[in-house]
């Protein structure tokens, strides 16, 4: 059975004082769950200190962004290969890198090829824009964004990963907040259905199977229950609700009971 994946998106929010106030206070609110994984994406600045303070039980850590390069004459950036003994996961082609600072499909791919090279699991983000969808081409854009990552990874590869659908007309920005549009679970099942059946097309079932599948934009505790009872889909990717602790724990609370409650549906998945 696949394990509920929680993973907090701080994206650059939080100093180093901060951000460990944040853990802390989680930590005492959260607790060994064996069933949920539950992981902080904070700046790249504080990954190192919490990387000290966290309860490796409770938490593990993600990078938000990283360069596909492995070392050399590139200022301002930091490698998969420097990560590699920080983080489990990296988040890669969130439609902020890809929008605000222009990454594009083959940027997106070499990121996730030298991912998973440096043996880093990728967290690969795909949606479409307001626009795409109004004109009805979500199982485009998603095939496309897809494909076109992951086109140098193996099935095995593929499978060990992560893709997290992410509308971007539903992700908040802060500005947008009481105006933005909140997917509804039945268009994030639609979704999730063609993210699936394009990693079946490619890779076969065992991967379209074993590929664990996120929900991002707009998620907090109110809705969390919703969105994770949506018919394959792994977990969330909370940006603004997961700097808030007691909505990060509640939405972990939730994903366990959930859990919890699957694992007594024999199912003939596990
Ligand atoms: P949000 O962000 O939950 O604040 O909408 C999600 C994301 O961008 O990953």
């Amino acid at each position: 059975m696949r394990k509920i994946l929680l993973v907090g998106n701080w994206k650059m929010h939080l100093n180093t004082s901060q951000a460990s106030l944040l853990v802390h206070r989680l930590s005492e609110r959260i607790k060994i769950h064996r069933d949920v994984e539950v992981v902080l994406a904070p700046s790249m600045l504080v990954l190192q200190p919490l990387s000290m303070q966290i309860d490796r039980r409770k938490f593990r850590l993600a990078a938000q962004n990283a360069y596909y390069k492995d070392e050399g004459a590139f200022t301002g950036e930091v490698s998969f290969t420097m990560l590699q003994d920080l983080v489990h996961y990296v988040i890669i082609g969130h439609s902020e890198r890809r929008h605000v600072f222009g990454e594009n499909h083959r940027l997106i791919r070499d990121k996730v090829s030298a991912c998973v090279r440096n043996g880093i699991t990728p967290i690969l983000c795909i949606g479409e824009t307001k626009d795409e969808r109004t004109a009805k081409e979500t199982s485009r854009v998603l095939h496309d964004q897809l494909t076109s990552a992951v086109s140098d990874l193996t099935a095995d590869e593929v499978s060990n990963m992560v893709i997290a659908y992410e509308p971007v007309w539903a992700i908040s920005n802060g500005a947008n907040y009481a105006t933005h549009e909140i997917a509804k679970p039945d268009e994030v099942e639609k979704a999730v259905k063609v993210i699936r059946h394009n990693v079946y097309e490619l890779y076969g079932r065992k991967a379209s199977e074993a590929v664990r599948v996120l929900y991002g934009g707009s998620s907090n505790a109110e809705n969390a229950r919703a969105y994770l009872e949506v018919p394959g889909i792994d977990g969330l990717l909370p940006g603004g609700a997961s700097l808030n602790y007691h909505e990060f724990s509640t939405m972990v609370d939730i994903a366990d009971k959930i859990q919890s409650a699957r694992k007594d549906i024999p199912d003939g998945n596990e």
